[in-house]
């Protein structure tokens, strides 16, 4: 019978088998994927492997955290964290076009990878890091050969998708899986629960969930929000229910509100819980009213900037998932 382990043992020996005595490096997202293949491959080869996080200042409350800390603890992977937040911020300054943001942080992404490979590789006396893991899964895999779809339609961006032409050889344990499977492999190898469950969340960040400038300003509003709206879905237990809530800051609209005795000018966020089984298609979340109430008033009450809440109820089609 096929079971989780013998998957694990028998991805173990195919990449002690590919990897030799040879060295390779993982650019980790916090994601699913990448956290399982990372740590498959550790279990195959150990110290040879290095996980690179690159924090690009477009994550959410508490992921750098979940990453160095829960993630090193659960499998005792080498990591190490490139500090790029100025970097990132410096290149998307003025920048308000979508496709233009997800380029700039796709582009940008790629060099510090790739200098901190040099680094890395300096550090080893000069020794390259012959191998490059990727998460790619069964259903990566059919898509990019399927070629039409929902890949013309935004630029992509997956952290860890680095372009053919890097001078790696790839090592793709999860290539024969479904995102179920990934999951009980992680599960199998002891990761977190908060990392095997995960729900989505784009390579690009809060860089595309910020409808105007992204700037140190707006990413730590559209931050606090997001926060509490994960907090508040996660304490009425509906994380498993939906399959992921977007939190979007309209940075570019202001409306009037009234706080106290106080006139506010402010911008509205827009929470967009959807339903979906793969992504190509998605349905509008019905939270409970309460759960909405709830979020409405702590976000409008905690975050100072922001004087309005509003639900998205489009499906996929006509919206997309992602406002940008
Ligand atoms: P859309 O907005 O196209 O999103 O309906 C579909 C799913 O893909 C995620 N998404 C991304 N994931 N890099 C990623 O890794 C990206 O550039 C990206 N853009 C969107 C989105 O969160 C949703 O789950």
């Amino acid at each position: 019978q096929w079971t989780t382990s013998s998957i694990v043992e028998e991805q173990v020996a195919r990449i002690r088998e590919q990897v030799g005595d040879g060295k390779a490096i993982c650019g980790l997202s916090g994601g699913v994927d990448s956290a399982v293949a990372a740590a498959l491959v550790h279990r195959a080869i150990g110290d040879r492997l290095t996980c690179v996080f690159v924090d690009h200042g477009l994550l959410r409350a508490g992921e750098r955290a979940q990453v160095e800390r829960d993630y090193v603890t659960a499998t005792g992977v080498r990591l190490v964290t490139v500090d790029a937040r100025e970097r990132f911020l410096d290149a998307l300054a003025g920048v308000t076009d979508p496709e233009e943001k997800r380029k700039i942080i796709g582009r940008e992404f790629i060099r510090v990878f790739e200098q901190a490979e040099l680094d890395l590789q300096a550090e080893a006396g000069g020794d390259k890091y012959r191998f490059l893991v990727q998460g790619t899964l069964y259903p990566d895999v059919v898509e990019s050969g399927g070629g039409a779809g929902a890949a013309n339609i935004k630029s992509h961006h997956n952290v860890g998708g680095l372009p053919d032409d890097l001078d790696f050889e790839l090592v793709e344990p999860l290539r024969a899986l479904f995102k179920d499977e990934v999951r009980r492999v992680g599960l199998e190898l002891g990761l977190p629960e908060t990392i095997v469950h995960r729900q989505p969340f784009p390579g690009p960040g809060l860089g595309i969930r910020i409808i105007g400038e992204v700037n140190a300003t707006n990413l730590e509003i559209l931050r606090s929000a997001d926060a509490i709206a994960r907090e508040e879905l996660t304490a009425a237990g509906l994380d498993r229910d939906i399959w992921q809530c977007p939190v979007v800051l309209l940075a570019d609209v202001r409306s009037v509100g009234v706080q106290g005795d106080g006139r506010t000018y402010g911008h509205p966020v827009v929470l967009r819980p959807v339903s979906s089984e793969d992504a190509m298609t998605a349905d509008w979340t019905r939270l409970p009213y309460d759960v909405l109430e709830r979020v409405s008033t702590r976000i409008t009450n905690e975050v100072a900037e922001v004087n309005r809440v509003v639900l998205d109820v489009t499906s996929k089609p006509p919206g997309t998932i992602e406002w940008e």
